[in-house]
């Protein structure tokens, strides 16, 4: 049957008592499953390894969520020999076969919403709209990606040459490893994995160490719709003793990652070296971080920049790499904004997410370290506004009160290196051009909004605003699949715009076929 139209999956509207309802039943029944051990699952067999990773609840660190094997160096060369079987007969299944797949997916994770919202809620510490938007956006990159999958198997030569019949046929590329990053940790570990699958590939899938639980779950999944063994092998493990060893394989083809800028480089740096009997020159998608700046214009809308700043920085804590973590506002409305911004940062809620206040925890005791050794450094180079410390809570969970410091300068540390965290810059400017060279004064280039109703500035920034994702007169956050493809320049990464009509082609080779006729 011919699909419907692709369309992006609905938020759930919390404020409805049956979705309130559905929501706290769900976190009570994972609540209950909460602490099980997880196999390492290599070509189908269950494996256990002597060490654990053991993901535990941010907001209450002494919560299990899951125990994980741990994959080394030994389980490398099973783990791709699966691979390699499996894509034998894989590559070869009819897409609109594979298809399927990532269609039935979808179908049960749209049936079991809100028990993978409460998975993220426990895992990572999202609240319950950050962990619906992270499961819809699930949802949309695998029903996006089966419909382009289709779409490009239907791809065709410009012209036809007289004489022949002219074919172009996009072949997957071999086996690859996917790394996805904690803070997307179902969109973006399954968006990456079903765009390797639906064009033919098979993955190595090494989640991160903060948040291989909701992996596990997805991997159950893809156990349940009967995906074959070896397609996906789930290999959770550390980045330096399993992750870097998988790069490095000569019978790796691709590597799919999303994450920070010094791994990313890592990966870049070994995927370019050549090993004894590799074939194959690698590729590499690699997704990385960002220093987001929202401009705002003397004469926006201030109420609705304050808005649109507040979520962009600190939605989920500011842990996205569309966080904005800097924001440039034009002298003539310099104190009105801050004192507004203020205002609403200091109503945001802070708390446990399972009982869904605005703001949680940030992720793992380091992260938690980074961050506030950035607010120390951020006090030292600007005014603190408001926020500056860690919370106490009863259950010792890392939180970090949303923190604004202002007057910084374009080239202090705060307002050049990626915090990851509910820490925002603010730079003052004195004009439009002003603001725009601001902007762009980072190694950076992912996203970036402008406030503005000078649709002038606003045509300017569109042609000088070097940003992979930009906004005007919203929020730098929320990229929609298929109408914001996602992904950025510079250190951001490869631009590989996740959830747009190019992302596939990332996992593919085209093979041009001549047949004289
Ligand atoms: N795609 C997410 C956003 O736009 C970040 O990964 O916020």
């Amino acid at each position: 049957a011919e699909l419907s139209p692709f369309a992006t999956e609905l938020f759930v509207d919390f404020s409805a008592s049956e979705n309130k309802i559905a929501m706290e039943a769900a976190l009570a029944s994972v609540y209950a499953k909460l602490g099980r051990e997880y196999d390492m699952v290599i070509g189908g067999q269950p494996i256990k390894t002597t060490g654990k990773i053991v993901s535990v609840n941010p907001a209450n660190p002494s919560q299990v969520v899951g125990t994980h094997q741990r994959a080394g160096a030994e389980h490398v060369e099973t783990a791709i020999a699966s691979a390699h079987r499996a894509f034998a007969s894989w590559s070869k299944r009819p897409v609109s076969e594979r298809v399927q797949f990532l269609l039935q997916a979808a179908e049960l994770i749209r049936e079991r919403k809100f028990e993978f919202c409460a998975w993220l809620t426990y895992e990572v510490g999202k609240n319950w709209a950050e962990a619906d938007a992270d499961v819809a956006e699930c949802i949309d990159f695998l029903e996006f990606y089966a419909r382009e999958a289709l779409r490009l198997n239907e791809a065709k030569t410009p012209i036809q040459y007289p004489g022949e019949k002219n074919q172009l046929k996009y072949i997957p590329l071999g086996v690859g490893a996917v790394i996805p990053p904690w803070n997307f940790p179902f969109a973006i570990m399954a968006g990456m994995t079903a765009a390797a699958i639906v064009t033919g590939n098979t993955v190595i899938l090494k989640p991160s160490v903060d948040a291989s639980t909701i992996a596990a779950i997805f991997y159950e999944l893809l156990q349940e719709i009967g995906l074959p063994d070896g397609v996906v092998n789930f290999c959770p493990g550390e980045g330096p003793e399993f992750g870097s060893e998988v790069v490095a394989h000569p019978k790796t083809r691709f590597i799919a990652f999303t994450g920070s800028k010094k791994v990313g480089l890592e990966i870049h740096e070994s995927a370019a070296k050549t090993r004894a009997g590799q074939i194959w020159i690698k590729r590499t998608v690699l997704e990385m971080g960002g220093k987001d700046s929202i401009i705002v214009d003397r004469d926006c809308d201030i109420e609705a920049a304050v808005d649109g700043v507040a979520a962009s920085a600190f939605g989920f804590n500011g842990q996205k790499c569309s966080a904005c973590s800097r924001v440039i506002v034009d002298a003539a409305i310099y104190d009105v904004f801050c004192d507004r911004l203020v205002e609403r940062v200091e109503a945001i809620k802070q708390g446990d997410p399972a009982k869904n206040f605005y703001a949680g925890p940030v992720i793992s005791p380091l992260a938690y370290k980074r961050v506030l050794d950035y607010i120390e450094i951020g006090k030292g180079e600007g005014r603190l506004l408001t926020g500056g410390a860690a919370v106490e809570t009863a259950e010792k969970g890392y939180f970090i009160a949303p923190t604004v410091i202002a007057d910084v300068s374009p080239t202090a540390r705060i307002a050049q290196e990626e915090i990851f965290g509910p820490v925002l810059a603010v730079i003052k400017s004195q004009s439009f051009d002003e603001a725009l060279e601001i902007a762009n004064n980072t190694e950076y280039g992912l996203t970036g909004a402008v406030y503005s109703n000078s649709r002038e500035h606003l045509e300017r920034a569109r042609e000088e605003f070097f940003v992979g994702n930009l906004y005007f007169n919203r929020k730098c956050t929320g990229a929609m699949v298929g109408a914001h493809p996602f992904g950025g320049f510079n250190m951001s990464g490869t631009d590989s715009k996740a959830g747009g009509p190019d992302y596939l082609l990332l996992f593919t080779q085209a093979k041009s076929i001549a047949d004289k006729v």
